[in-house]
């Protein structure tokens, strides 16, 4: 009979969780259960605190659905998604950064023609981002697809909104010189969902629920490594605070005013307009 003891307890877990088959399964297994009764040990949980945090999983659980992902969010709150996501792409440092996907991408966006405006009926101010999709030694990159979406300026996303059609999101190709240009709407800094688990944990605390106003870019290249990344407003609210800590330096750009007038696409704008240049450079495979 094997007899279990406080100090015995963690040795007997982990043993017994490395007998996974897979391999990974079972060092991850070993190192989860290890971490778990050290972090108990260090806090000396109690039984009160043990069933609040089985019932704050519960209710994340209740709450999720294949839009709102309320565990994604506590792992991007947590600073885990950020940690995960710089782990594994360790760029050089001439590529464009990485950063959090976050819940609100939609699969299958619409494709738009270079300038071609994804938020055509949504109010906002008419921004432009432009530039060229380059490789490491500054070569354009032809025929990449830019998946871009965003926020409205009340800051939801459509897969908060009840809505039959794309909204604030489409799919740009880079040109044979590796130019790209998206007509969209200035962002606005958002807050996250704070009506659930996630938002009941932050109250208690002095965390800023918001992120800094910025649009998401999946870039895919044939020969380079898919790119998840935000372009930030320079001189937003929130840069040095994003709840998510997705800001990096390289990813601030500044929105430059304009008059009615031409347009980085060839056109006329006879509404004022703000543009952000960016080239992003790629990762080769
Ligand atoms: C977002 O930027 O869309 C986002 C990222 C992480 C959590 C919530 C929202
Ligand atoms: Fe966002």
């Amino acid at each position: 009979m094997q007899l279990v003891t406080e100090e015995n307890i963690t040795d007997l877990a982990v043993e017994r969780w490395g007998t996974a088959r897979d391999p990974r399964l079972a060092e991850i297994m070993r190192a989860l259960v290890r971490h778990l009764h050290d972090f108990a040990r260090e806090v000396q949980l109690t039984e009160d605190e043990w069933m609040a945090a089985m019932q704050w999983l519960t209710r994340t659980g209740q709450i999720s659905d294949e839009k709102r992902m309320e565990f994604i969010l506590a792992s991007d709150v947590l600073g885990l998604s950020m940690l995960v996501v710089q782990m594994n792409h360790r760029f050089d440092p001439r590529a464009t950064p990485a950063t959090v996907l976050g819940p609100f991408h939609i699969e299958g966006s619409p494709e738009f023609d270079f300038g071609a405006d994804m938020a055509a009926g949504i109010p906002g101010r008419p921004l432009y981002v432009h530039g060229t999709v380059r490789d490491l030694e500054g070569k354009p990159v032809a025929g990449a697809v830019l998946d871009v979406w965003q926020a409205d300026t009340e800051g939801a996303y459509e897969a908060q909104l009840e809505v039959d059609e794309a909204r604030l999101r489409g799919k740009y190709t880079s040109r044979d010189d590796g130019s790209y240009c998206v007509r969209t709407i200035a962002p606005k800094g958002y807050t996250i969902p704070m009506d659930g688990p996630v938002g009941e944990l932050i109250s208690q605390t002095e965390i800023s629920h918001f992120r800094p106003a910025h649009v998401h870019f999946l870039v895919t290249a044939d020969g380079h490594q898919p790119l998840i990344t935000h372009l930030f407003e320079e001189g937003a609210d929130y840069l040095d605070s994003d709840v998510v800590f997705g800001t990096k330096a390289e990813l601030v750009v500044a929105l430059v005013p304009h008059e009615p007038g031409p347009t980085p696409d060839g056109g006329t704008s006879d509404e004022a307009w703000v543009e952000a240049r960016y080239d992003f450079v790629l990762q080769p495979t």
